[in-house]
């Protein structure tokens, strides 16, 4: 399976460049703009809870980084168009440009919508709410991001110097914080997986029609607020590894600045990266048939998809 390993060199590339960030107030998006901040990027940054992201952007502001990096906070709520667009349109007046954006904001299950059901219980339609807004969330929200990001980075004039120095390379991009859970069965949180599915499914049919890159971060467990400590204290008793945020920041600061990465799935777990469709994609003819694989492979092509990849190898 072919790692993706952080390099602080190529990182470099984001210095200038303005990214936005959803969910970028606590946890792996919190972290996430802290790396960028520190790398020199200009990131424009939203969240629902707008207590910690005025707090982590005043923080940032006074550790002024000589990288020349400077940092925005708005309260959004990504569940809301006018509020994504009015975080895009900011950037775009501070800094007159977009070159990436980050999907972070996410929330997890209400496990009872499955379980211990009784005709009182799904007689009571006000119940659904609570699932439209987690799908909504977790991933129509990422298709509105996607849809206004396309358009502000086409919208963006060439970046001063793109060819020059250590910006060289560096191609726009949209990363999406999918999940373990977004490539494997987890029954204890259904719809936190279905949509984390979703993710994939999104990366995975973008066309490849735009200079645009796309793609879907996978982290394993975190540790995070997203996670419980009663879960955390299970997970870590049973064995199980908990890796810290830093990890994932550098794997979707990683899926930014390298070229390389189009339409794939990054997997960060126990504080390992690689690439997953790489390796899937060979066992086509033995999941789908060799005529299936071939068909979907070549209809795929037909339909805007990228064909064949390219083998990452080593960079
Ligand atoms: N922590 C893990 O173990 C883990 C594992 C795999 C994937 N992930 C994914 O990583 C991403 C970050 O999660 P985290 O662990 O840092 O969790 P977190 O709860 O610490 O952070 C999530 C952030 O999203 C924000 N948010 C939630 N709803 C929002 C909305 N409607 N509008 C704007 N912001 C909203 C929250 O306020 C919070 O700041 C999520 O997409 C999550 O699904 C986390």
């Amino acid at each position: 399976m072919p790692s993706i390993t952080y390099s602080p060199e190529k990182a470099q590339k984001v210095k200038g460049r303005v990214i936005v960030v959803t969910g970028g107030a606590q946890g792996i998006g919190a972290t996430t703009v802290t790396l960028l901040h520190t790398l020199g990027a200009h990131v424009v940054f939203g969240d629902i809870a707008s207590g910690p992201g005025a707090a982590l952007e005043d923080s940032l502001k006074a550790t002024n980084p000589p990288n020349g990096g400077t940092v925005h906070f708005r309260h959004t709520d990504v569940t809301s168009y006018p509020d994504q667009l009015a975080l895009f349109e900011e950037a775009f007046k501070i800094h007159g440009r977009v070159d990436a954006a980050i999907s972070c904001a996410a929330t997890v299950d209400d496990p009872t919508w499955f379980g211990n059901l009784t005709l009182d219980a799904v007689r009571n339609e006000t119940a659904s709410a609570g699932i439209s807004k987690m799908v909504a969330t977790n991933l129509v929200a990422p298709m509105i991001l996607t849809h206004l990001a396309l358009a502000f980075i086409t919208a963006s004039p060439s970046f001063p110097g793109a060819s020059i120095g250590s910006n060289q390379g560096f191609t726009p991009s949209v990363t999406f914080t999918s999940s373990l859970a977004g490539l494997t069965p987890t029954p204890g949180m259904t719809i936190y997986s279905s949509t984390k599915h979703g993710l994939v499914g999104l990366t995975r049919s973008l066309p490849a029609v735009t200079p645009t890159r796309f793609n879907a971060l996978c982290p394993g467990a975190t540790d995070t607020a997203m996670l419980p400590d009663v879960v955390k204290d299970m997970w870590r008793g049973a064995g199980f590894r908990i890796q810290p945020p830093e990890v994932v920041a550098r794997s979707i600061v990683q899926c930014v600045v390298d070229a390389r990465l189009d339409r794939r799935v990054v997997v960060v777990a126990g504080g390992e990266t690689w690439e997953s469709e790489e390796e899937l994609e060979k066992l086509w003819p033995a999941w789908l048939g060799e005529v299936n694989a071939k068909e979907v492979e070549d209809s795929g092509v037909f339909f805007g998809g990228p064909g064949k990849r390219i083998k990452l190898g080593r960079d």
